[in-house]
C-alpha cells in the first residue's frame, strides 16, 4: 500500500474503528475449518437481501402505488422501461430464491443443532428475520394489483376477522377499508418499502450474535472451548481459520454457482410455471370476480395447508389461524425441546435422523397440499401432515433423550 494511502487510513482509523472491525469480524474472525457446503446459505441469503433492496428501489422509481395505476405501471416497467423486465423478474424470482436459501439455511440449523446453547438467541433472531421476511413478501405480492394479489390479500386479511371480539374492527383497521382497496395498497407499499431495512438491521444483530458465540460446524463442537493456537495466532482456537481469505473465497465460489443457477431461472423460467408468479396475477384485479382457486405463493403454502386442515369452530376460522401461527412460533422453543446430549445430526441416533427426515418430507408435502384446490382427500392429508409437523417438535423432548447417540470427538474432523 502506498505511503499516502496508509496515511489516509491512519487518519480514518484514529477516528473510526475501520481496521479494528475488519480484523475482529473478517481477517481475524476464526471460523471452524470444517464448515463445508451447508454454511454457504447465510451469505447467499445476505446477497439476495441486497439484490432485493437494489432491484426494489429501481422498481419503485416507475411503480405507481394506486389501485387505478398499479397494474399498468408494472406492465410499463415490463415493456417500456429500459431493462425493466429484468429488474422486475430479478425481484420476483429473487423473492423465491430468498425463501429457498432461507429454508436451506434453517434446515442446516436443524442438522447441526445450531439452535442449541449458546446460539439460542441467534436462532431466535433468525426466526424474527423469517417472520419479517414473510410479512415483506406478503405486502409485496399485493403491489402488482393482479387477481391473485387482490384475492390472496383478501383471504389473509380476512383471517384477522376471526380473532374473537375485536376481529371485525381489527381487519378493517388493517385494510383501512371494508375490502382490499386503494388505501390498503398504499399502506402495503409503505410497509413493503420499510421492512427490508428492518431486515438489514436484524441481519446486523444476527451477525453480532453469531460473532459473539462463534460459528458452529457439522461436528457440533465448540472450537472456542478446544485447544488454542493456530498458525496465525497463538490465542485463537486451534481448529479455526481466518474468515478472510478462507471463507470469503469459498463463499465467492458459492456466489458464482448461485448466480449461474439464478440466471438460468431468470432467463428461461422466470415465473417457474406459475410457482413464483401465479398465472391469475397477469390479469388486473377484479373485485367482482373471484378466481376459481386462490392459493398463496409456494413459500407460504405449508402454513396455508395447516390453516385449511383445521375445521372451523362455531363458524370461526380462529383455531386454524392459531395452528398456522403456532407452527412458526413453536420453532422459538426448539433450543429447549432438544434434550440430546449431542448437537449435530452426525452424532445423533437413528430416531432423530428419522424424525428430521420425516419433518422435511412433511414440510414439502404440506407445501404441495397448500397449492392444491381443497378437496376431502387433501383436507384429510393436510390434517395428517399437520399432526406430523407438530409431533416433530412436541415429541422431541422424549425422542431426543431416548435416542442412542455416538461419542463426539475431542477435535473437529476434516
Ligand atoms: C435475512 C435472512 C437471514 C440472513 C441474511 C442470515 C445470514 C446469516 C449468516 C451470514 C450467517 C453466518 C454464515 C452461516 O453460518 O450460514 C448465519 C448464521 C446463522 N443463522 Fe442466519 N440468516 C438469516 C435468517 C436466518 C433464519 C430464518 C434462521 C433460523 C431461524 C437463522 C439461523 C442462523 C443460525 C442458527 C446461524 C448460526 C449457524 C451456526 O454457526 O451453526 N438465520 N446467518
Amino acid at each position: 500500500m502506498s505511503a499516502e494511502k496508509t496515511e489516509n487510513l491512519d487518519w480514518l482509523n484514529q477516528r473510526f474503528p475501520l481496521a479494528k472491525t475488519w480484523r475482529a469480524h473478517v481477517a481475524e474472525y476464526y471460523a471452524p475449518k470444517n464448515m463445508g457446503f451447508w454454511s454457504i446459505f447465510g451469505s447467499l441469503a445476505l446477497l439476495t437481501l441486497v439484490l432485493q433492496i437494489v432491484t426494489g428501489i429501481w422498481l419503485a422509481m416507475s411503480y405507481k402505488p394506486s389501485s387505478a395505476e398499479a397494474f399498468a405501471s408494472i406492465e410499463y416497467i415490463m415493456r417500456d422501461v429500459d431493462w425493466g423486465w429484468l429488474i422486475r423478474y430479478m425481484h420476483s424470482t429473487g423473492a423465491s430464491a430468498f425463501f429457498i436459501l432461507i429454508y436451506l439455511h434453517m434446515f442446516r440449523g436443524l442438522m447441526w443443532g445450531s439452535y442449541r446453547k449458546p446460539r439460542e438467541l441467534l436462532w431466535m433472531i433468525g426466526l424474527v428475520l423469517y417472520l419479517v421476511m414473510m410479512a415483506t413478501a406478503f405486502f409485496g405480492y399485493l403491489l402488482p394489483w393482479g387477481q391473485m394479489s387482490y384475492w390472496g390479500a383478501q383471504v389473509i386479511v380476512n383471517l384477522f376477522a376471526a380473532v374473537p371480539g375485536i376481529g371485525e374492527d381489527l381487519s378493517v383497521w388493517v385494510r383501512g377499508d371494508y375490502v382490499i382497496s386503494d388505501a390498503t395498497l398504499n399502506r402495503f407499499f409503505a410497509f413493503h418499502f420499510l421492512l427490508p431495512f428492518v431486515l438489514a438491521a436484524l441481519v446486523f444483530l444476527h451477525i453480532v450474535a453469531l460473532h459473539h458465540v462463534g460459528s458452529s460446524n457439522p461436528d457440533g463442537i465448540e472450537i472456542k472451548k478446544g485447544p488454542k493456537g493456530n498458525r496465525w495466532d497463538e490465542n485463537a482456537p486451534a481448529d479455526g481459520v481466518p474468515f478472510h481469505p478462507y471463507y470469503t473465497v469459498k463463499d465467492l465460489v458459492g456466489v458464482a454457482i448461485f448466480l449461474a443457477l439464478f440466471s438460468l431461472v431468470l432467463f428461461y423460467a422466470p415465473t417457474m410455471g406459475g410457482l413464483f408468479l401465479e398465472a391469475p396475477n397477469f390479469q388486473p384485479a377484479n373485485p367482482l370476480q373471484t378466481p376459481e382457486h386462490i392459493a398463496p405463493v409456494w413459500y407460504f403454502t405449508p402454513y396455508y395447508a395447516m390453516l385449511r386442515a383445521v375445521p372451523p369452530m362455531w363458524g370461526s376460522q380462529f383455531p386454524g389461524v392459531v395452528v398456522m401461527f403456532g407452527a412458526i412460533l413453536i420453532m422459538f422453543l426448539l433450543p429447549w425441546l432438544d434434550r440430546s446430549p449431542v448437537k449435530s445430526i452426525r452424532y445423533k441416533g437413528p430416531i432423530f435422523k428419522a424424525a428430521l427426515g420425516i419433518f422435511a418430507v412433511t414440510f414439502v408435502v404440506l407445501a404441495w397440499l397448500g397449492m392444491r384446490p381443497a378437496s376431502d382427500l387433501s383436507t384429510l392429508l393436510s390434517q395428517i401432515f399437520t399432526v406430523l409437523y407438530f409431533a416433530f417438535f412436541l415429541l422431541m423432548p422424549i425422542y431426543s433423550s431416548l435416542d442412542k447417540t455416538k461419542p463426539v470427538p475431542e477435535r473437529v474432523t476434516s
